[in-house]
C-alpha cells in the first residue's frame, strides 16, 4: 500500500486551509490564553510589574496597533473608558508615530500586534519609550522585538497563526484587552465588587459561546453562496459595532478582493448612501440595545435604495428580522464583551465568500504576515 503524506495537509489538521484551521482553533486559544489569567475568581496578571498606584496615576492610554490590531485597539477604546474610565486614544502606529502626541509620566502606551515585529509598531513603542513613557504590550509570539523592549507584555497564548488574515490572534488580543480592562477597572475601583465577578464569569463563558456559533458555521457557507459574487459590500455598525465592520469589511476584502467598506452608521447619510444600488449588500451590525433602534433606521434606509440586508445582532433581537432580508444570531453576553463573538460569522463569512471564489486564502496576493518594512 502506498500512502501519501503530504506535509502541508497535516500541518492543516485536516483542513483545507490555515484560515479554517485558525478559526477553528478559537475556542482553545481563547481558554488558554483566559484561564491562567483567573485563579480563585481573580484576575492575576503576576508577569506585571505596572503596580496599582501606578494605574492610578495614568490620566490617559495611546493605543497603537496596525491591521486588525488596531480594530482590537478601537474596540479597546470602548472597554477600557467603559470599564476604567480612563480616556483612550487610538491611532494606526504609522499615524501615531509621525504626530508628536503629547505623552508624559500620566500616560500609559499599550501596543498590540501578534507578531511583535510589525515595523511602524515597533518604532511606535521605541519612540515612547524614548520619551520616558510606560509601554505595555499584547504579543503573541513569545520574544519578539516588541515584547522584549516593552516595559510589561502580556502574552496571547494562540499559538503560532499562519494565515495571513488573522484570527484567532485577533481574538486572544480582545480577551487579553477584557482582561487588562477589567483588571485596571477593579485596581481603580469603578467597578463594583459584583460587577467585577460577574464580569469575570462572562469572560471564561467566551470559549463555550464562540464553540456555540462555530458548530452552525453551515448556515454562514449558505449565506456566502448568496453573496459571493458581489461587487461591493457595505459594514455597518455604531460603536463597537462599528469598529467589528472595520474588522469585517478587512477580512472580507484582504481574502476575496472584494471591493467593501465600514461605515459608522450614523454617517451613511453624509455621502455612502450614495453608492447603494438595487441589489447592494449591506451587513448590518447591531448588538448593542441601546443603539438597536437606530441601526433599524439605517437598515430601512439602505433597503429604501435597493440594498440587501444581512442583520447580525444577539438572540433576544428578533424583530431584525422584520427590516434584515437575512438575520444572524449570536449568544447572550455582556455587550463589551460582544465583539468576541460577532467577529466569528464575518471571519467565517469572508472566508467561505473567498473559497467559493477559489482565491489563494492563506496567502492573499501583495500581502505579508508581517509587515517588517516602513
Ligand atoms: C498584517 C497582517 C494582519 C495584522 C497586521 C498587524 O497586515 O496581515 O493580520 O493585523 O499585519 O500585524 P501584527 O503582527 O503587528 O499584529
Amino acid at each position: 500500500v502506498h500512502i501519501d503524506w503530504d506535509v502541508s495537509a497535516a500541518e492543516k489538521g485536516g483542513y483545507q486551509h490555515f484560515m479554517a484551521k485558525e478559526i477553528m482553533e478559537q475556542p482553545k486559544a481563547v481558554r488558554d490564553t483566559i484561564s491562567p489569567r483567573i485563579q480563585d475568581g481573580k484576575i492575576v496578571l503576576d508577569k506585571i510589574t505596572l503596580t496599582a498606584e501606578q494605574i492610578k496615576r495614568f490620566k490617559k492610554i495611546y493605543i497603537v496597533a496596525c491591521g486588525s490590531a488596531y480594530h482590537v485597539g478601537m474596540i479597546a477604546k470602548y472597554v477600557f473608558e467603559k470599564f476604567a474610565r480612563i480616556p483612550v486614544e487610538v491611532d494606526v502606529a504609522s499615524e501615531f508615530r509621525y504626530r508628536q502626541p503629547i505623552m508624559d509620566d500620566k500616560v500609559l502606551v499599550l501596543v498590540i500586534s501578534q507578531s511583535g515585529e510589525t515595523a511602524d509598531t515597533l518604532a511606535a513603542l521605541r519612540e515612547a519609550k524614548n520619551l520616558g513613557v510606560r509601554t505595555l504590550s499584547i504579543v503573541n509570539v513569545v520574544g519578539s522585538s516588541i515584547a522584549n523592549d516593552s516595559d510589561d507584555v502580556i502574552y496571547t497564548w494562540a499559538g503560532p497563526e499562519i494565515a495571513v488574515a488573522t484570527t484567532k490572534a485577533y481574538s486572544t488580543q480582545l480577551a487579553v484587552v477584557y482582561l487588562l480592562a477589567i483588571y485596571f477597572a477593579d485596581k481603580l475601583g469603578t467597578i463594583t465588587a459584583e460587577e467585577y465577578s460577574s464580569y469575570i464569569s462572562q469572560l471564561q463563558s467566551l470559549p463555550d459561546k464562540i464553540s456555540e456559533i462555530l458548530a452552525n458555521k453551515e448556515q454562514i457557507q449558505y449565506l456566502a453562496s448568496q453573496f459571493f459574487n458581489a461587487k461591493d459590500v457595505f459594514f455597518i455598525g455604531r460603536n463597537l459595532d462599528y469598529a467589528m465592520s472595520l474588522e469585517g469589511s478587512l477580512k472580507l476584502k484582504e481574502i476575496s478582493y472584494i471591493h467593501s467598506e465600514a461605515y459608522a452608521a450614523g454617517e451613511l447619510k453624509h455621502g455612502t448612501i450614495s453608492l447603494v444600488e438595487d441589489g447592494t449588500l449591506v451587513i448590518a451590525l447591531a448588538t448593542q440595545d441601546a443603539l438597536f433602534d437606530k441601526m433599524i433606521s439605517n437598515m430601512k434606509e439602505v433597503k429604501a435604495r435597493g440594498a440587501v440586508v444581512l442583520g447580525l445582532t444577539t438572540k433576544q433581537n428578533k424583530k431584525i428580522e422584520q427590516v434584515a432580508d437575512y438575520a444572524l444570531y449570536v449568544p447572550e453576553l455582556c455587550e463589551m464583551m460582544l465583539p468576541s463573538l460577532a467577529v466569528v460569522p464575518l471571519q467565517l463569512f469572508a472566508y467561505y465568500v473567498a473559497s467559493m471564489k477559489g482565491c489563494d486564502i492563506d496567502k492573499p496576493r501583495n500581502l505579508a504576515k508581517s509587515v517588517t518594512v516602513e
